[in-house]
């Protein structure tokens, strides 16, 4: 059937605008709101028996695996493996039975992440998969197939699956925690009202448009980026980095904020700016002492932060993005928002084909 743009200039516009009500579509399979709990049967893995997860995605689904593994490993103390597809389905790692092999896309079809489904199927691992498309080869060969309810996604830049995906992934660690006694009853109600407040903070960080739209301004000016994050902010780097090359041609790179010092601290001068992901968490102070090196560099910054993180920052930043303080755990998803704004609104600025990039398709199935 036919999607149509609407009122939007492009799909990507219209999908990052579609994000707090597919989100909540998606959450409300996963999590009982007026109960404050996990729905019954919509995670029907016995995560309580499985030794690790072994996981594996490309592109932007990848990122969101990674945000997960933070999840997993924190929430419910379960060790995630996780490598991209490409580099998973020829690594012949050592696979446990007890392991469940997690895989992670929109399409349900993209080559390399469905060759390791049948990889991991053939050793024998249960395999769970968390798809946009009800229909696709993956769902059909999965053991269990956990939805995201995205809708359909035409920008070949993939935005709202994504934070949907992460979705499903955070309600699935709040349901291993609870089956693997990492988490109590009380804990999972917290966890679970946190996750319900996901539409109405996504909600509020797309107020920020205009303001976002000003800075891409001044980004489509330059030749490079460097994104940096620390935790469950580091994958959203990544991602950051990648939603910007793949649709304004700018070359970017995502950096864990640690890792500045081991090499990306050479490239750092008054034409690049440095977009810092950094949420008032318990990686804050941190990511902020890195960013103190930029700073003493002359480079750029531009530091998208919360409330308290724009009162605590000392830092002289070129631009601030200023979101609603969050809960720790939906921080991942309320950041993607800005991140996917700025790309868009510098593809935009640089006139490119921003649902169509060049060399780009949307779904990958040929390795
Ligand atoms: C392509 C798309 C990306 C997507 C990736 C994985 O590269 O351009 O947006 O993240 O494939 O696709 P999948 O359908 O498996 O999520």
């Amino acid at each position: 059937f036919l999607v149509s743009k609407g009122n939007h200039r492009h799909f990507m516009e219209k999908e990052i605008h579609e994000q707090p009500e597919v989100i909540s579509h998606t959450l409300a399979n996963y999590l009982d709101f007026s109960k404050g709990r996990i729905r019954p049967g919509s995670a029907p893995v016995d995560f309580a028996k499985i030794d690790r997860i072994a996981a594996s995605a490309c592109g932007t689904a990848y990122y969101a695996g990674l945000v997960g593994k933070y999840w997993f490993e924190r929430i419910a103390r379960l060790p995630v493996d996780i490598d991209v597809a490409s580099e998973f389905r020829y690594r012949e790692m050592p696979l446990s039975k007890d392991s469940l092999a997690l895989f992670v896309s929109q399409s349900g079809e993209t080559a390399d992440t469905l060759a390791s489904l049948r990889y991991c199927k053939q050793q024998g691992l249960t395999i769970g998969t968390i798809v946009n498309v009800r229909e696709s080869t993956m769902a059909r060969e999965s053991h269990t197939v956990f939805p995201t309810l995205a809708g359909p996604e035409v920008g070949v830049a993939s935005t709202k699956a994504f934070t949907c995906q992460l979705s499903v992934l955070a309600s699935l660690a709040v349901a291993a925690g609870k089956m693997r006694g990492t988490i109590n009853e009380d804990e999972e109600r917290q966890l679970v009202r946190e996750l319900s407040e996901i539409p109405r903070y996504a909600n509020q960080a797309l107020r920020l448009e205009p303001q976002i739209e000003a800075i891409s301004r001044d980004l489509s000016q330059v030749k490079h980026v460097l994104y940096l994050g620390r935790g469950t902010s580091y994958p959203l780097a990544l991602e950051g980095a990648l939603k910007l090359k793949e649709i304004s041609y700018i070359h970017a790179e995502g950096y864990a904020a640690g890792e500045l010092k081991h090499g990306p601290i050479a490239l750092i001068d008054e034409s690049m700016p440095v977009i810092v992901i950094a949420p008032y968490d318990h990686w804050f102070e941190k990511t902020v002492s890195n960013m103190q090196e930029v700073a003493a560099r002359g480079g750029k910054i531009i530091l998208i932060t919360d409330e308290k993180g724009a009162a605590a920052s000392t830092l002289n930043t070129m631009h601030t993005i200023v979101l609603p303080d969050t809960p720790e755990i939906i921080a991942p998803i309320i950041y993607a928002l800005p991140i996917q704004m700025l790309a868009y609104y510098t593809a935009v600025f640089m006139g490119t084909d921003v649902d169509q990039p060049r060399n780009l398709a949307k779904s990958v199935t040929v390795e």
